[in-house]
């Protein structure tokens, strides 16, 4: 390619890859691979190390994953951020419209749009000729802070509009605001994980968006699901602006934001108090958490020649929904303890009604929790369900503490097996560290069971209770052991019954490795890395022999997991639950079924690094192609890598593996390395 041509071709990419970006990213709608992807990115890259001069502050490749900023710069707003009136019930809304039609009579004919109320945070985002170039804090509605840095690691934020090749043309100068959010499953995925770590968990969905996105450390931004939805044009310079509400967040969604989905078009007060209603009704089902709906005025200009009360324009109005906090008496602390034998306090609580559910317990997160807010025993305490979310203590009333509360310490003994509890270092989490415990016995096989795990049909809870009291399980082997007629001995077992539940346990034994790994309930092992150990692994053996080196050259896995994975192996308890797991048929491989079994292991004991492309093998391929060898795939070259096999257009890899003596090979020489006849 001339250098022309080069450089058209650069261009051409910034626009191809932002506009695939969007369709993954906001669309959700992507319509090429991965592979494909990121070989775009990886064009881009070279290209544009060829040219550093055309680079543009909005390619894809200037996304920022991370760098510590300053401190935050205030920055002003170009017009006063408002907020909005509340109202609380269709009263409220009928009352609004006569109070503004006696403003304006015209008002009484306007029409309305009802949008979500998203429980995030404003942002303030600026666009220059199309370019993102600023985003802000809402701050006290004039003033903002400046957090740029960390807007542009969302990656439903444009950084140039219009996102699609043919999008209108964008305005000299735009100003938008939006909201910035975090999606309830992503939310109770960040906790699971931090569960599983033993770390702290977020209290909100809210409150962990505006730590992420206010954090010094852009690589904190990058690492929480944040999302953004825009809805309002703030300021729009050279270019015609919109009439209305609807034609703007038309006009917001042509240029490439996410904008929020069925926002309801209502023609008179009463639609309006009827669509309200609705998003009560859908709120539940809503993937982010809203608080209410936002009632405007469509004609922006009708709307505008209102005016403002205080903070408030009037053309404006939240619908807000029936408290989803609530206040009642803390009764007792309670402790549930985990199958990684964490120790969980809850809260029973005198039965009370929160969002139309009757709750009666709420999580109260760690003990750390509970000492940090003063949270006594008799108080009454603030409780907030919110979507899905289990419903969580937020904290006590002081104001109305009675003289009865009692101050709680965390127990010195496991509530299930009365063993000593303990902590482990930088961890706030209490453990029980008896690994008999027959509460985590219980949780380990209601994990092991599970429909993500193993999928054995037909073993509940109850179930799981009654084998583990009438001591017919003592661990997870213990399941391959059950006999007829220890089954048919129990309450609500027939020989049918019986039969069924063996046939089930028996076809775990089908399930592929990573799920058997993943089910053993290693501490910090979920599903991802279940799946990253068998595939580096591709047997149980393997994985029992590993070293704590080796797994933390493996991508995904940080020195935290693989100490727990080790340590696992190491508990003799642990190597008696396998051994006999393995007596029992119960040691599933990888490759079972692929024909690699019996294959010779010419490449046992070597560890490759693969980079660029192989003209003969996709790069599962020439992974597998190791690993039924005997040989490791890792991720990064260093000086204990045997070779680095490298093909067309290497990465930064190669570089690495020279300067380090590493040997390299190409396809054939992997091959002849692994006895191919050449
Ligand atoms: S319009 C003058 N629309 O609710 C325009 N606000 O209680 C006022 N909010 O601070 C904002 N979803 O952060 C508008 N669809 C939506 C909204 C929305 C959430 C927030 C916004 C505002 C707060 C007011």
């Amino acid at each position: 390619m001339d250098a022309a041509k080069e450089k058209s071709r650069l261009e051409e990419l910034i626009k191809i890859i932002q506009e695939h970006n969007h369709r993954y990213h906001v669309l959700d709608m992507p319509i090429i691979s991965d592979a494909e992807y990121d070989q775009l990115v990886a064009e881009l890259l070279q290209l544009e190390s060829k040219y550093p001069d055309l680079i543009t502050p909005d390619s894809p490749s200037q996304r920022v994953g991370g760098g510590v900023s300053d401190r935050f710069r205030k920055v002003q707003h170009p017009q006063p951020i408002l907020s909005l009136a509340n109202g609380f019930d269709a009263e409220d809304l009928r009352s609004w419209l006569d109070r503004i039609a006696k403003l304006n009579p015209k008002v009484a004919a306007s029409d309305f749009t009802v949008e979500p109320k998203l429980d995030g945070l404003t942002v303030v985002l600026h666009y220059r000729n199309g370019i993102f170039v600023q985003g802000a804090t809402r701050g006290n509605g004039e003033i903002g802070e400046e957090v740029t840095r960390n807007l542009k690691t969302l990656q439903s934020l444009p950084l140039s509009i219009p996102v699609f090749q043919d999008g209108p043309a964008p305005p000299e100068y735009l100003v938008v605001r939006g909201e910035v959010f975090i999606d309830l499953e992503d939310f109770e995925e960040l906790n699971r994980k931090q569960e599983e770590l033993g770390e702290k968990v977020y209290q909100t969905p809210r409150n962990t968006a505006a730590g992420a996105l206010r954090n010094l450390d852009s690589a904190v931004t990058a690492a929480r699901p944040l999302r953004l939805l825009v809805y309002t044009i703030v300021t729009s310079e050279g270019s015609e602006v919109p009439e209305s509400q609807l034609e703007s967040l038309e006009l917001l969604r042509a240029y490439g934001f996410s904008v929020p989905e069925n926002i309801v078009h209502c023609l008179d007060i009463e639609e309006v108090v009827e669509a309200c209603e609705a998003w009560g009704e859908r709120r539940i089902s809503l993937p982010y958490e809203i608080d209410g709906a936002v009632v405007k005025i469509n004609n922006i200009a009708m709307a505008d020649s209102l005016g403002i009360v205080g903070k408030d324009p009037r053309g404006a109005i939240a619908y807000k929904f029936p408290a989803q906090e609530v206040t009642t008496e803390l009764l007792d602390i309670g402790v549930n303890v985990g199958r990684t034998g964490v120790l969980t306090p809850y809260a029973i609580l005198d039965a009370v009604e929160v969002g139309g559910v009757i709750v009666r317990q709420a999580t109260l997160h760690n003990f750390d929790f509970i000492q940090d807010k003063d949270i006594r025993i008799h108080d009454r305490v603030r409780i907030k369900r919110a979507g899905d979310v289990i419903p969580y203590v937020k904290g006590p009333i002081l104001e109305v503490r009675p003289e009865s509360a009692v101050t709680y310490s965390p127990p010195d003994v496991c509530p299930a097996c009365e063993e000593k509890v303990a902590t482990i270092e930088g961890e706030v989490a209490w453990y029980c560290v008896n690994p008999a415990c027959p509460a985590q016995l219980v949780r380990n096989l209601e994990h092991y069971v599970s429909r993500t795990t193993l999928d054995i049909v037909g073993l509940g809870i109850k179930l799981v209770e009654q084998l583990v009291e009438q001591g017919l399980v003592k661990d997870v082997a213990d399941l391959y052991r059950l006999k007829r007629e220890d089954l048919i001995e129990l309450e609500g077992f027939g020989d049918k019954k019986a039969d069924n539940l063996l046939a089930a346990i028996e076809s775990s034994k089908q399930r592929p490795l990573s799920r058997f790994i993943f089910a053993l309930g290693i501490r910090g092992v979920g599903e991802v890395v279940g799946a990253e150990l068998a595939t580096f692994y591709c047997s149980m053996d393997r994985l029992a022999a590993t070293t704590l080196e080796e797994l933390i050259e493996i991508e995904g896995i940080g020195p935290n997991i693989a100490q727990a994975v080790v340590d696992w192996f190491a508990l003799p308890a642990n190597q008696n639950i396998l051994a006999k797991l393995k007596q029992s048929g119960m040691w599933p491989e990888l490759s079972g079924d692929s024909g690699a079994e019996g294959l010779p292991q010419p490449l046992e004991g070597l560890s490759f690094v693969v980079t660029g492309t192989l003209a003969g093998f996709s790069r599962k391929a020439v992974k597998d192609y190791i690993q039924e060898r005997g040989g490791k795939v890792i991720s990064a070259v260093s000086s204990k890598t045997s070779y680095l096999v490298s093909g067309e257009s290497p990465g930064s890899k190669f570089a690495k593996a020279e300067q380090l003596g590493i040997p390299v090979l190409d396809e054939a020489g992997l091959r002849e390395l692994a006895g191919e006849p050449l």
